[in-house]
């Protein structure tokens, strides 16, 4: 039986209106292809068996116009000669990825016809898939003129995928590329991952942890480079490049040199012949992720050296290729003494790339996470953003649920990402958004062998909101989830509204039950689920908020505190640092303040934990109700399914509410204005 919960948003369910049904028959009973090979021919098989889903006919194909139908559809790029000239031109004058769709209907000789051009054959993919889309949505064909191309030539997903098959982070079951120490046999699941990805145009991706543990560091080694290269072959097929996360001490662990050193001619030159394996067996390889000297990884800091040196040696031995090293800012001193009130881990990355800036080859492109700390559900924007003048960087999201409820909780994260993209940095005055400084953008994925990729059927929404957001920053998170809704569940209103809602308000539920006002953490330690306010409060990792019998909060300012705001550019340094404009959400990330504090709102902080805390418990039970009113309108298997975490949630939402309400009406001795039950 079909699993619609593994089709994800490629549902393609046959079109019920037939009077619509009767137009696209008429436009899509033949594509002409007049290329062969590579991504035109996925193109072509993915246009043809959607639509052949849903209008029950499979289109016939040719690489000519006929005579009949009267209408079809060409596919192809500047090369192909059935295109008609002007199309073939406007297909060279394209963005590389970029597509356009048009219906011609007045060219003479050559018909009525639904072009899909693009200047590389990843662009008409990715127009293939954007016509399917119109077609589910129930557009009209017939005046179509869509011009498109991504914001940003590097969209990419890192798997956390270790070889023993498990998921760092992952929260939806094993890996789907590695079991016992090697690649897994049948490769079919990666063909339709490969395929959901493409549909929303990612063009790159890692397969294995950025922890490279001793295995996964000889994926580089002809041990492994086969299988890689069948890998690489599948996302080829779907205009994805492969790329590695590499073990910086590879040429000790895998080439048993004595030294990593990367001014050591012997590491330098290992390298090199390591790379020149890889391009042998891929071609197109993308290049090598990095984590080094991070989280007890190694790096050059063994050596004396700096982040500049470590990534040049590696960005030398890939240039002549083409490839890249995407080096990870997410550095920061994880031994840390709690009493030590001086070291602050969100300065960290500042601190230590900012200096390195210029340094760089221009085939290295830093990766920063979003926020300075590690993806909480909110934080500020790293300060790092616009502060790097003459480095490539690229900023990394994590779609993977660590700290927003690891897929059992409802969290839909396109507007958090949104408000990292439009955070105006100020770095070139106001108007430098971070959308606008960034080369590339990439994302922990949420996937694993689960029967519906992500645990949570509702979490299939960031990896398609993901996608379709780097691909335009301009989309807003609400369109973003209805079309995910739609493609999804169908086009019933019910369905729409009530599913985009809970969607939209998932995030601010989360927050309300979790850690207040953007302080962060207070989890369980490890594996990060579940209340645990003091978990990581006398610990080495640096991620304390200082709850005492007075007040709370992390004091970043400049006069007393840390001076992390002093980072930013101003206005946002002064606009932080002040308790006057310091945004409520973020005031106890900036600020150590008594709970009588009072928040712009009007709430005193104590105050606004109670209430925020009563409130989101309360939201949860809210999804489940509008969940519940949908019964009958979508298929019982998804219906279910959803329903089942969402009761979970609702539960674990009250353990948060309660534990964090006992916590600080203890800490405090300050009761609840509402005089409500806390324990
Ligand atoms: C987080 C996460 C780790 C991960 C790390 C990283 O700290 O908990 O599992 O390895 O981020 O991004 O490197």
């Amino acid at each position: 039986m079909r699993n619609r919960a593994y089709d994800g948003w490629l549902q393609y369910e046959p079109v019920k209106d037939s009077g619509r049904a009767d137009e696209y028959r008429s436009w899509c009973g033949r594509i002409v292809v007049a290329e062969q090979g590579g991504v035109l021919d996925t193109a072509k098989e993915e246009l043809a068996a959607g639509i052949e889903r849903m209008l029950g006919k499979r289109p016939a194909l040719g690489d000519k116009l006929a005579a009949s139908p009267a209408r079809q559809i060409v596919i192809g790029t500047a090369a192909s000669w059935q295109l008609t000239p002007a199309e073939r031109y406007a297909a060279g004058r394209l963005p590389e990825e970029g597509y356009l769709i048009r219906t011609e209907t007045d060219a003479p000789n050559y018909g009525e016809r639904l072009v899909i051009v693009g200047r590389t054959g990843r662009g008409v993919l990715y127009g293939c898939f954007h016509l399917l889309r119109l077609l589910v949505s129930g557009e009209p064909l017939g005046t179509l003129d869509i011009v498109e191309s991504p914001k940003y030539g590097l969209r990419m997903i890192n798997h956390w995928d270790n070889m023993d098959g498990s998921i760092e982070r992952g929260y939806a079951g094993r890996s789907i590329f590695f079991d016992g120490n090697r690649f897994v046999e049948d490769r079919g699941r990666i063909v339709d991952y490969a395929r959901l990805l493409a549909s929303v145009g990612i063009n790159g991706l890692t397969i294995n942890n950025v922890n490279v543990h001793e295995v996964e560091s000889r994926l580089i080694d002809d041990m492994f480079l086969g299988d890689v290269a069948e890998a690489a072959n599948i996302f080829r097929a779907y205009g994805i490049r492969l790329y590695l996360s590499a073990n910086y001490a590879a040429p000790i662990t895998v080439g048993g040199l004595t030294t990593a050193d990367p001014l050591d001619p012997s590491a330098a030159a290992w390298w090199k012949d390591a790379v020149a394996d890889v391009y042998r067996h891929v071609p197109d390889f993308g290049g090598f992720v990095v984590k080094a000297d991070s989280e007890g990884r190694p790096g050059p800091f063994t050596y004396g050296r700096d982040h500049a040196d470590g990534a040049n040696m590696l960005a030398e031995a890939l240039a002549p290729y083409g490839g890249a090293v995407i080096w990870r800012c997410f550095v920061y001193d994880c031994r840390q003494d709690w009493r030590d009130r001086k070291t602050d881990r969100a300065r960290a990355a500042y601190d230590h790339f900012k200096p390195l800036d210029g340094r760089f080859r221009d085939n290295v492109i830093l990766q920063i996470k979003n926020g300075p700390m590690d993806f909480q559900v909110r934080e500020p924007v790293s300060p790092l953003f616009g502060s790097m003048d003459r480095t490539r960087h690229m900023l990394e999201f994590q779609i993977t649920q660590e700290y927003t409820g690891q897929q059992r909780h409802l969290c839909y994260l396109v507007p958090q990402w949104k408000e990292t993209l439009d955070f105006d940095t100020h770095a070139k005055g106001e108007g430098s958004p971070v959308k606008s400084l960034v080369a590339g953008i990439t994302a922990v994925s949420n996937i694993g062998d689960d029967a519906n990729w992500t645990g949570h059927l509702l979490a299939q929404a960031n990896l398609y909101g993901f996608g379709r957001l780097i691909w335009n920053p301009e989309l807003t998170a609400e369109v973003i989830a209805c079309e995910w809704v739609r493609l999804t569940f169908g086009r019933q209103p019910q369905v729409t509204v009530s599913v985009t809602d809970m969607l939209m308000r998932s995030r601010r539920v989360y927050e309300n039950y979790t850690a207040p006002l953007g302080v962060g953490w207070m989890v369980n330690p490890g594996h990060h689920y579940g209340p645990n306010v003091d978990g990581y409060e006398y610990s080495v990792w640096g991620t304390y908020h200082y709850a005492d019998c007075t007040g709370i909060g992390v004091d970043r300012t400049k006069a007393t505190g840390t001076a992390y705001s002093q980072q930013y550019c101003e206005p946002n340094a002064s606009m932080y640092d002040s308790l006057e404009t310091c945004p409520d959400e973020l005031l106890l990330f900036f600020h150590h303040v008594p709970y009588t504090h009072r928040l712009h709102s009007g709430e005193t902080v104590i105050q606004h934990i109670y209430n925020t805390h009563f409130d989101g418990a309360e939201q949860a039970e809210g999804l489940v109700a509008e969940w519940r009113s949908l019964e009958g309108f979508i298929d019982d298997d998804r219906f279910t399914e959803v329903l089942e975490r969402l009761r979970k949630q609702a539960g674990h939402a009250k353990e948060w509410r309660d534990i964090i309400n006992t916590y600080f009406l203890r800490k405090s001795g300050i009761p609840d204005e509402r005089g409500r039950t806390i324990y």
